[in-house]
Formats: C-alpha cells, structure tokens, sequence
C-alpha cells in the first residue's frame, strides 16, 4: 500500500514538473516571437498619420494603437469594404473617432497619383507616413503599369507615394516616414558554388 502510494507520488511529482516546464516554454516561446514591445507612452494628439495596407494585420494594429494615443488616422486601402470594417474597428479600440478612409491600390500609380492628390488637397498637415501594405510570394502577377507584382507593390507604389507626398510631410518636421520591412534583409544571400 506504502509502496502504491510512494509511485503514485513520484508520478504525480513527475507529470507536475512536466506541465510547469511546458507551461514555462509556452510563455518563453509566446515571449520570443512576440517580439519587440514599445514601452512608449507618448501621446500623438494632433498629429495626422497615412498607414497603407491597414485593413488587416500590422497594419492594422498600428493604426488602434496610434489612434489611441490621439492621432487622426487616414486608412489607406486597396478595398473600401474592407477598410470601412477596419475604421470601425479603430474607432471602438482607441475611442477616437477621427478616423477616415482613402482608396490605395498601390498596383497602380494612377491611384498613388490620385491618393496624393486627394491627401494634400483635404488634409490641413501629414505628420507620419507609414509604407506598411505589402505582398509576398505571388504568383507571376504583372500589376496595372506592367511591373512585376511584388516589386510595384512593396517598392515602386510606396516609393512613388512617399516622392508625391514628401515635399507636404517635410512641412510639418519633425515628421516622419516609416517603411515596415522584414528581418528577411539580414539573410545572407546563397553562395554560389561554381
Ligand atoms: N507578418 C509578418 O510576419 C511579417 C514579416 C516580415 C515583414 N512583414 C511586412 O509587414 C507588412 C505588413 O504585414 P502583415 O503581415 O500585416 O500583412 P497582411 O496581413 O498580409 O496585410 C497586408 C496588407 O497590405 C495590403 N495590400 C496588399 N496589396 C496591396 C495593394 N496593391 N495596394 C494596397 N494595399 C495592398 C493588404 O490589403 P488586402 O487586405 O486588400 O489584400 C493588407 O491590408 C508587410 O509589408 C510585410 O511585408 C510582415
């Protein structure tokens, strides 16, 4: 009897220490690919923010977060539906309604041309551009001007977009321009062997 209870000691000793191991390799898993945090706590009131590719993703969670801390944000998005979604969405986290949607298909430079256009003819200032939207991996896909897909989207738009707009968001320095990357750059290249 002694003996029974002694082994199912030890079990339960032994299941106890698995389950604190995984729960701690659960916690420092969730911790690593969390990734960085911001600990900033600084307000943006009155400041105007353009996010690309917002509807969803990164994109989206940047613009609650800035949003909240008093920023008027401008959804800048290839779907309108979509993006009609992601403003309510923003609206009821920060409870900041400034918040308005403009139409971006960054495959297209008439439509960079014309989101620019739009921007600096209603906007009184733009203090932050955030060159988020971004596409990866597509099939062979030519956009609207003839460039490949993911070149015209991640690259050629943005850098089109950021040209037009450069001239007002310097107006309004200190501003700020943020392209969102990927540590994908740091890989090194493969080395060819000849
Ligand atoms: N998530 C990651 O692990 C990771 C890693 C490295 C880098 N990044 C970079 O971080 C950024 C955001 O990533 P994410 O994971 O949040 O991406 P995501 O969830 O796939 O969102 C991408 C956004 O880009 C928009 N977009 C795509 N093509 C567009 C176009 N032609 N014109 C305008 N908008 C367009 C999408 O709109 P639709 O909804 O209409 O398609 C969507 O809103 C991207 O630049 C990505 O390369 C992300």
């Amino acid at each position: 009897m002694a003996g029974e209870l002694l082994e199912t000691n030890k079990k339960l000793i032994t299941y106890v220490g698995a389950l604190r191991s995984s729960i701690l390799g659960f916690i420092l898993l969730r911790w690593y690919v969390a990734g960085g945090v911001c600990v900033s706590k600084k307000r943006l009131d009155g400041k105007t923010v353009i996010i690309t590719g917002c509807n969803t993703g990164i994109g989206l969670e940047t613009a609650k977060e800035l949003s909240a801390r008093g920023a008027r944000i401008i959804l800048a998005c290839r779907d309108l539906d979509n993006a009609h979604k992601a403003s309510e969405i923003v609206k009821k986290f920060s409870g900041n309604s400034d918040v308005s949607v403009e139409r971006l298909d960054l495959a297209s430079l008439d439509s960079v041309r014309k989101i620019a256009e739009k921007v600096k003819n209603d906007e009184a200032k733009i203090d932050i551009l955030i060159n988020n939207a971004g596409v990866m991996m597509c099939p062979k896909w030519q956009s609207e001007d003839g460039y490949e897909m993911q070149f015209a989207v991640n690259h050629l738009g943005h850098f089109f977009l950021t040209t037009l707009l450069l001239d007002r968001i310097k107006e309004y320095a200190p501003s700020r321009i943020v392209n969102v990357s990927s540590v994908a750059h740091n890989c090194k290249p493969h080395t060819r062997v000849t």
